[in-house]
């Protein structure tokens, strides 16, 4: 795929975001769940990177801290070359047009009171981008883009599919011309018939706006014909990052490759042939994480060391990382 260049739009570096919970009955003490650990990565301008765990293991909080719904407790965000990890909320304001998320539950993110012109149009009216007939013609186009018609502006959520409303919410996260886009499972909740519409939808959006996105997903199967190059998160922290392809033809880490093994495979005789590594055990907690390798209680290839050292993310071949003793 040629859509991607060698300019870096977001790099994330030693990102953490610890969450305080109290405990026991008076609350006295307070313990941290540690969502995201100690994560980096960069997204090149124009780039897809697909993330994906399994549930609980920090996609969500690792998007929302970049852009800022959440405060990073460490770490850097660096967008367009200026930090905005720890920027002040005034200086952020240029930022928040430039990144928008858009969610796994359309119905939930939609105001069920608004028409859909007025929910398109709310954006515009934050960012003082139109008014009056242009403010008309931008939500008439921006609904064109994303496969509605202008008829459409005067209804509500409800009357909508749940296709349609993902449509509806991917207008609104337009409306203010964004750069980046952290599409947070935006296909999970819909019709697989619908799935891989939204997904090519998405995919003609970036060509068409130059858009870099940041796509999370469960799982491995659907992040990889949209993705340029996959990470892998288990229980807070990055286990894997590589070329989508050479990550599904030559997974290095356990987990990782745990995870692609439990992808049922459309061929019978190739499933049959395909031994299955099943995910024994349930995920952690991760207030109080395993040490070392967090996912040395689930992995077969467990050795002591992986209880004394947090293994470091290492360059295994043209950009392939990976965290293990193994490697
Ligand atoms: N606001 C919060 N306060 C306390 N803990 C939180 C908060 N948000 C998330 N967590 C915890 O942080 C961890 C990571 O959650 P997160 O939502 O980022 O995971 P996820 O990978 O997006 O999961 P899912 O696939 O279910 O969406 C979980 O243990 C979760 O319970
Ligand atoms: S470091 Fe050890 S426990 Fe962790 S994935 Fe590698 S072999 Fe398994
Ligand atoms: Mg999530």
């Amino acid at each position: 795929m040629s859509k991607k260049n060698n300019e870096i739009l977001l790099e994330v570096k030693n990102l953490k975001k610890y969450f305080p919970v109290r405990k026991g009955f008076f609350g006295g003490q307070t313990q941290y769940v540690q969502a995201v650990d100690d994560v980096s990565f960069f997204i090149r301008k124009g780039e897809t990177l697909g993330l994906v765990g399994e549930s609980g293991c920090g996609k969500s909080t690792t998007g929302r801290t970049i852009i800022r719904l959440y405060n990073p407790t460490a770490g850097e965000v660096i967008f367009g070359g200026a930090e905005i990890g720890h920027m002040k909320e005034n200086d952020l304001h240029p930022f928040r047009k430039k990144m928008q998320m858009i969610f796994q539950d359309p119905y939930a993110s939609l105001n069920s009171r608004m028409t859909v012109g007025d929910i398109i149009g709310e954006a515009l009216d934050i960012h003082n981008l139109a008014t009056g007939k242009e403010r008309l013609e931008i939500i008439h186009e921006l609904l064109h883009k994303v496969g509605l018609n202008p008829d459409h502006a005067v209804r509500y959520p409800h009357e909508f599919s749940g296709g349609q409303r993902q449509r509806i919410g991917i207008a609104r996260s337009l409306a203010v011309r964004p750069e980046f886009i952290i599409c947070d499972e935006p296909i999970s909740a819909l019709d697989v018939s619908i799935q891989a519409q939204v997904v090519n939808m998405l995919e003609d959006l970036q060509s068409e706006l130059g858009l870099t996105y940041l796509f999370i997903a469960h799982d491995l199967s659907m992040v990889r014909h949209i993705s340029d190059r996959v990470g892998v998160m288990y229980l807070g922290k990055l286990v894997e990052l590589a070329d989508s392809e050479e990550l599904y033809k030559n997974p290095v880490h356990p987990y990782t490759q745990a995870l692609l093994s439990s992808i049922p495979i459309p061929d019978p005789d190739v499933s049959k042939a395909n031994q299955r590594i099943l995910l024994e055990g349930d995920v952690p907690s991760p207030l109080n994480p395993p040490s070392g390798c967090r996912f040395r209680t689930r992995c077969k290839y467990a050795m002591p060391k992986c209880a004394e050292a947090m293994p470091e993310m290492k360059d295994v071949g043209g950009g392939h990382m990976a965290a293990c003793h193994l490697l």
